[in-house]
């Protein structure tokens, strides 16, 4: 039999079978003549790899060169063993060490720093390992809904020349002598794109200079962003509600092993895959933050701290909408019935984590809009391409943007945003 994914030889059905399994060494023991190779692969598991005396004699000058994180190459037949760690181990009949190792510079017990430090080499912990598992399942399933679902993917580029988020986080790059930016958001080059495509989406990387550093901040992130004509603030609201539902559904049916793994509750996630999200506005939110006795009052913006004091009210993960135009972007459109809020709505995932989602719709009409960026004290200049949207054939539309990372965090249940990417920036270590 050919070489076999650890998880599928866990799941029991190759009982008594010959199977080969390829990996690194987890954990190594020798007791009584007998050597235990633990073998980790990229399935995320590890098993248990037992030679007998004769075979370790055999096999003497191989199981030599093993060392922790050395590459093998393991065949055996398949025992069941309660004493193993996942009930199964392969009683090896040939070990072949293609990769030596010694002296690994991970042990266990390291602090961050050292970790971070070694993130090349922490990457190949399981944690991490059952963690982009399931990064890849959330962006698999994001991209199959937008597909089933009409919409069109388009390469909005990372170089670019104004600020969409405001000044404040903005990474300056030179570009040939003159000054550009790294993108904070693709929305207006989605923005552009829905004049032919309509309904168009894409997966870029932003770039945040965030002040703070929080647990729920990169300063590289992976950005999902959506765009479509003829959307009002609801229509898109129920797309995100949609998609949400759609990649926790796939999820939960295709890495509840990895859920397991990372010790996942996933309660929260069923709910989330099935029931409706609740839509407050943000003068909801103020009311209900001051009836748990913070001091907020309209007209403050939601931190973590409010958020994660919201989240506390609700099972799903539920909407906020209708913010003081102050606290927003100057692209959200006002809302008609009060001007002094804007049509914008954010998603607050469940169980404290608050904001995952950032939409609105956008405003058409051309004075507001120059007005907005006068007041941000943006040169007006830099938006004239933008304007001209709202001068050739406007149409109402809407957008959003999903922080992959933060729904990740949710998901996989991780306390800190850094594990939902491979290799988190800080500011200081640009490393690996
Ligand atoms: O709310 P934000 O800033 O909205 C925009 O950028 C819009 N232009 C998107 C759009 O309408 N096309 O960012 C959108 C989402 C947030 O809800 C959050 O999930 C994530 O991006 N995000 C971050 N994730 C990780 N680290 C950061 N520093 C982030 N900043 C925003
Ligand atoms: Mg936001």
């Amino acid at each position: 039999m050919g070489r076999i994914p650890i998880r599928e030889i866990l799941d029991g059905s190759l009982e008594g079978r010959r199977v080969e399994v390829r990996g690194w060494v987890y954990r190594l023991r020798r007791l009584g003549g007998k050597v235990f190779v633990v073998v980790r692969d990229g399935s995320g598991s590890i098993i248990q790899c037992v030679l007998d005396k004769v075979t370790a004699e055999k096999f003497a000058d191989e199981v030599d060169r093993l060392g922790i994180e050395a590459s093998v190459v393991v065949e055996g037949v398949v025992r069941s063993d309660p004493r193993a760690p996942g009930g199964y181990e392969v009683s090896v009949s040939r070990l072949e060490v293609v990769g030596e190792s010694h002296n690994f510079p991970i042990k266990g017990g390291e602090g961050i720093d050292y970790l971070l430090d070694n993130r090349h080499l922490w990457i190949r912990s399981r944690r991490l390992t059952n963690v982009f598992r399931v990064k890849d399942t959330v962006l698999r399933a994001l991209r199959e809904f937008y597909r089933k679902d009409g919409w069109w993917e388009v390469t909005p580029p990372i170089l670019t020349m104004s600020a969409v988020e405001g000044g404040a986080t903005l990474f300056p790059v030179d570009f040939f002598g003159k000054k550009a930016y790294l993108s904070q958001s693709a929305q207006f080059y989605l923005e552009v794109m829905i004049f032919s495509l309509e309904k168009v989406w894409a997966i870029t990387t932003s770039f945040r200079a965030e002040r703070s550093r929080t647990r729920r901040h990169l300063y590289e992130y992976t950005h999902f962003e959506a765009e479509a004509a003829w959307y009002d603030m609801y229509d898109m609201m129920r797309v995100v509600e949609d998609s949400v539902k759609y990649i926790v559904g796939k999820v939960l049916e295709e890495r509840s092993g990895e859920l397991e793994f990372l010790g996942r509750n996933i309660r929260p996630l069923e709910i989330a895959a099935d029931e409706k999200y609740p839509v407050i506005t943000y003068e909801e939110a103020i009311e209900i933050l001051q009836r748990k006795g913070m001091n907020v009052k309209w007209g403050d913006d939601l931190g973590a701290d409010e958020e994660r004091v919201l989240t506390s009210e609700f099972e799903t993960p539920f909407f906020v909408v209708k913010f003081p135009k102050e606290l927003k972007a100057f692209y959200m459109k006002e809302d008609p019935d009060d001007p002094r809020v804007v049509l914008g709505f954010d998603l607050l995932a469940p169980e404290g984590y608050g904001e995952v989602v950032g939409g609105s719709e956008r405003e058409d009409d051309e004075e507001k809009l120059v007005s907005r960026i006068r007041a941000e004290g943006f040169d007006l200049g830099d938006y004239e391409w933008y304007l001209d949207l709202r001068r050739y054939g406007s149409v109402p539309h809407s957008g959003f943007g999903l922080g992959v990372e933060r729904l990740v965090m949710w998901i996989a249940g991780l306390d800190h945003i850094r594990d939902a990417t491979p290799f988190p920036r800080f500011r200081d270590r640009l490393y690996p």
